[in-house]
């Protein structure tokens, strides 16, 4: 069950130049980085009440941001929310006739589990499910 907007994510060419933007300009707390090798994927995440801005940033120019960079340019990505248990909403929203990008839960930041509902399947967007380790 979907419990809250874990994060909105957007896809930056220049990391560095984003963070200070988000710090620097509106005045965003920098909370840390985390490169995801599985998505290669460098993230900056900046806390705002209960959920978070966090900027993705291809590492070495591959990967599914890169990719999206190349094809969408810069801007929002995908907007994720947090679950209590990512395999049934998974199983449930498939009996519905939602596609996922992957077949089952891959590790995210933070020690999640996450899966992606493909944005054709839902509206144009890109909605990222994540469940935190207990
Ligand atoms: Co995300």
């Amino acid at each position: 069950m979907i419990r809250r907007l874990d994060h909105i994510a957007i896809a930056v060419p220049d990391l560095e130049a984003a963070i200070a933007r988000f710090v620097a300009d509106l005045g965003l707390t920098l909370e840390g980085t985390e490169d995801v090798l599985s998505e290669q994927t460098s993230t900056a995440f900046l806390p705002v009440g209960q959920t978070r801005i966090e900027l993705i940033h291809p590492i070495d120019g591959e990967g599914p941001v890169q990719a999206s960079l190349d094809k969408r340019g810069p801007g929002l990505h995908h907007i994720c929310f947090e679950t209590d248990d990512i395999d049934a909403d998974m199983a449930a929203l498939r009996d519905k006739g939602y596609r996922f990008l992957s077949e089952a839960p891959k590790p995210g930041a933070h020690g999640t589990r996450v899966a992606f509902i493909h944005p054709k399947s839902c509206g144009g967007v890109l909605i990222e499910l994540a469940e935190h380790p207990e």
